[in-house]
C-alpha cells in the first residue's frame, strides 16, 4: 500500500493517561476523560494523539510494563472506551497512535509466566542464563532503572535479563516466534483502525551475541552491546515488510543515545525502516546524557542540538520536534524561567514550532505546567526516581538529595493536568491517584482560556501559523549568531517565502540580533510574545517575521 506520509502535516498531543483527565471519578485519568477533552485537543490545532501505554498492566512502570498487548486496561475504561475514543478521533479527522513496548513485557505477562516454567513455545521468549542464585551474574550490565540488569528467578532457577525494572523482563527478539507475536500485535491494532505506533526503546531490541561484559566505567554499563545492536535493522525491516507496508500508517522510534548520522540508518526516507525518531539530544542542554547528571542550562547546547537535526536530516528524513514528554522534568523549569513562565513558555514554543518536522506537545506543556516539588521523597511514585533517591548522593543531606530529585525525576512532569482552580485542579471528582501541583490556582486551562494573551492561546496561534505557512513545511533551515549565549535566531526560506525567528533566552533586556540581509522594515511581524516595536528585547521575548 502507498504510504502517504500524512504525519508530515500534523501536530501531535501526547497523553500520559493516568494524569490527563479522570472521567469516572475514581481518581485515575482514563479514556472517558480523554473523550471529554477531544475537542480541547483539537482546539489547540493538534490533529494526532499519542497514547502512552493504556494496556492492562500491574503498573510497575506506569504502564510500560505490559501484561496483555491486545486489550485496554479496565482502569482506563477498557476496550469500549477505547473504541469510542478512536471513533471520536477519526470523526474529527484526527489520528491516534499507540505506544508499542516490545523490548520487554511485564513479569506478569502470560508469556513470562509460561517461560519461567519452561512451557513451550514460551521457553525461549525471554533472555535466560544459567547460574546459581549466589553465584556471579551472567555479565556486568546495569539496568536503566534498578541496579544490575539480572534477577534470579526461583521458579525457573535461572537469571533473566531486564534492561529496565525488575518487573520488566526483556524479550528475546532473536526468537522468530517473538517477532511473529509482535507482528500479531501490530496487525491487531492497525486492523482496528489505529494509525501507527510510537516504539518504546526500540533500538534496544537486538542484543550482541554472547552478551559480553562492558568496560568498567561507562554511564550505562552494557549499553554499547544492546543499543543499535547487530540485528536491529533486520528486525525493523521485517516488521515493515510484513506489517507496516500494508497500511498507510506511521512509526516513531524512541532512540536513546542517537546522533543524526546513525538516525538516518533508521529513518532515511528511501532506505529506512521507520518514519521518525525521538532523539534525546534536545533534552541534554542542561545535563550530561541523563536528567540525573544535571548541569547549567546552556542555550548554545540547545541550539546545537536543534540545528544538528535540522541540518543533517534535511532532504533525507523527517524530524520529530519536541521539548517535553513524560520522561523529563518540565521544560519551563529547566530551559526557561519560572519567574517569567508565560514569556519563557511562549519563547520555548516559538523556538521549536517553526522548525521543519512534526511537532509533539506533552499534556500540560501548553499551559506552562512546571516541576512538582514534593516535600518528602516517599511521595515519589516512579520506580526510577525511587531507586535513584535510595542509591545516589548518599553523602549529601536529605534536603539536598530531595532537591536533586526535583530537577531529575520524571514525576516532576507527571502530576495531573490542571484544568481549573477548583479542588484537585478539576482533574477528578474523586481522590487523585497522585499529587496535584499546588500552583494549579494560578496555572490552569480555564484561566488561560479566558485570557487572549495566555500561553495556551499563544500555542493555538503558533500552531495555526505553522500550518498555514508553506515555508515551515518545506523551507530550508539556517541558524544565525550561533555563538550567542542569549538569543536563538533562525530563518526558514523558500524562493517565495521567508521566515525569521528571534528568541531571547535571557532574563535581562537584550539588543535584538538581526542577521544581515533581513530587512525588518519590509517584513510582517506575524507572532510575538510582547507588544514591543523597539530593537531591545524584553526578558524572554520572541518574534516571528515573514516576508
Ligand atoms: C521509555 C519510556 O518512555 C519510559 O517511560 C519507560 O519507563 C521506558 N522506556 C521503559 O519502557
Amino acid at each position: 500500500m502507498e504510504r502517504t506520509r500524512w504525519y508530515k502535516d500534523m501536530v501531535f498531543y501526547q497523553i500520559w493517561p493516568r494524569s490527563f483527565k479522570d472521567g469516572d471519578g475514581d481518581g485515575m485519568g482514563d479514556l472517558w476523560g480523554v473523550l471529554e477533552k477531544l475537542d480541547y485537543i483539537q482546539s489547540l490545532g493538534c490533529d494526532g494523539i499519542w497514547f502512552s501505554p493504556i494496556y492492562p498492566s500491574p503498573g510497575a512502570d506506569c504502564g510500560y510494563d505490559i501484561a496483555d498487548y491486545m486489550d485496554i486496561d479496565p482502569q482506563f475504561g477498557g476496550m469500549e472506551a477505547f473504541r469510542q475514543v478512536l471513533k471520536g478521533c477519526h470523526d474529527r479527522g484526527m489520528k491516534l497512535i499507540m505506544d508499542l513496548v516490545v523490548n520487554h513485557t511485564s513479569d506478569e505477562h502470560d508469556w513470562f509466566q509460561k517461560s519461567r516454567r519452561r512451557i513451550d513455545p514460551y521457553t525461549d521468549y525471554y533472555i535466560w542464563r544459567p547460574g546459581t542464585p549466589d553465584g556471579p551474574l551472567p555479565n556486568n550490565w546495569d539496568s536503566n532503572f534498578e541496579g544490575k540488569a539480572w534477577t534470579w528467578d526461583e521458579v525457573r532457577g535461572e537469571w533473566y535479563l531486564h534492561l529496565f525494572a525488575v518487573k520488566q523482563p526483556d524479550l528475546n527478539m532473536d526468537n522468530q516466534l517473538v517477532r511473529e507475536e509482535v507482528k500479531k500485535i501490530l496487525r491487531f491494532w492497525l486492523d482496528m483502525g489505529v494509525d501507527g505506533f510510537r516504539e518504546d526503546v526500540i533500538t534496544y531490541i537486538s542484543k550482541k551475541d554472547g552478551l559480553p561484559n562492558d568496560h568498567i566505567f561507562p554511564i550505562y554499563k552494557g549499553m554499547r552491546h544492546y543499543n543499535h545492536g547487530p540485528r536491529i535493522h533486520q528486525y525493523l525491516a521485517e516488521f515493515k515488510r510484513d506489517v507496516f507496508d500494508h497500511y498507510d500508517c506511521f512509526t516513531l522510534a524512541e532512540a536513546p543515545l542517537v546522533w543524526p548520522k546513525q538516525a538516518l540508518k533508521y529513518i532515511d526516507e528511501t532506505s529506512g525502516q521507520i518514519d521518525m525518531m525521538i532523539q534525546f539530544q534536545c533534552q541534554c542542554a542542561d545535563c550530561l546524557f541523563t536528567d540525573y547528571l544535571p548541569t547549567r542550562f546552556s542555550l548554545r547546547r540547545m541550539k546545537k542540538a536543534f540545528s544538528d537535526w535540522q541540518n543533517k536530516l534535511a532532504g533525507r528524513a523527517w524530524n520529530m520536534l519536541y521539548i517535553e514528554n513524560h520522561d523529563h522534568p518540565r521544560i519551563i523549569s529547566r530551559y526557561g524561567s519560572e519567574k517569567y513562565w508565560v514569556e519563557s513558555g511562549k519563547t520555548l514554543a516559538v523556538s521549536y514550532l517553526f522548525q521543519q518536522g512534526t511537532p509533539f506537545l506533552y499534556q500540560g506543556q501548553e499551559i506552562g505546567m512546571q516541576n512538582w516539588r514534593p516535600e518528602d521523597p516517599e511521595m515519589y511514585e516512579d520506580v526510577q526516581t525511587r531507586y535513584n533517591y535510595a542509591h545516589s548522593n548518599l553523602k549529601k543531606s536529605p534536603q539536598e538529595r530531595l532537591e536533586k530529585m526535583w530537577r531529575s525525576s520524571r514525576d516532576s512532569a507527571r502530576t495531573p493536568v490542571q484544568w481549573d482552580d477548583t479542588e484537585n485542579a478539576g482533574f477528578t471528582t474523586g481522590k487523585p491517584w497522585f499529587y496535584v501541583n499546588p500552583n494549579y490556582k494560578e496555572i490552569n486551562v480555564a484561566a488561560q482560556e479566558a485570557d487572549p494573551d495566555s500561553l495556551l492561546n499563544f500555542y493555538r496561534k503558533a500552531i495555526a501559523l505553522r500550518k498555514e505557512l508553506e515555508v515551515v513545511r518545506h523551507g530550508t533551515y539556517r541558524e544565525h549568531f550561533r555563538r550567542s549565549k542569549t538569543q536563538y535566531v533562525y530563518s526558514r526560506e523558500l524562493p517565495t517565502q521567508r521566515l525569521l525567528v528571534i528568541c531571547s533566552f535571557s532574563d535581562r533586556p537584550q539588543k535584538m540580533k538581526v542577521p544581515k540581509g533581513f530587512d525588518l522594515t519590509t517584513a510582517q511581524r506575524i507572532l510575538s510574545t510582547h507588544e514591543n516595536d523597539t530593537s531591545i528585547l524584553h526578558p524572554y521575548e520572541s518574534r516571528v517575521y515573514l516576508w
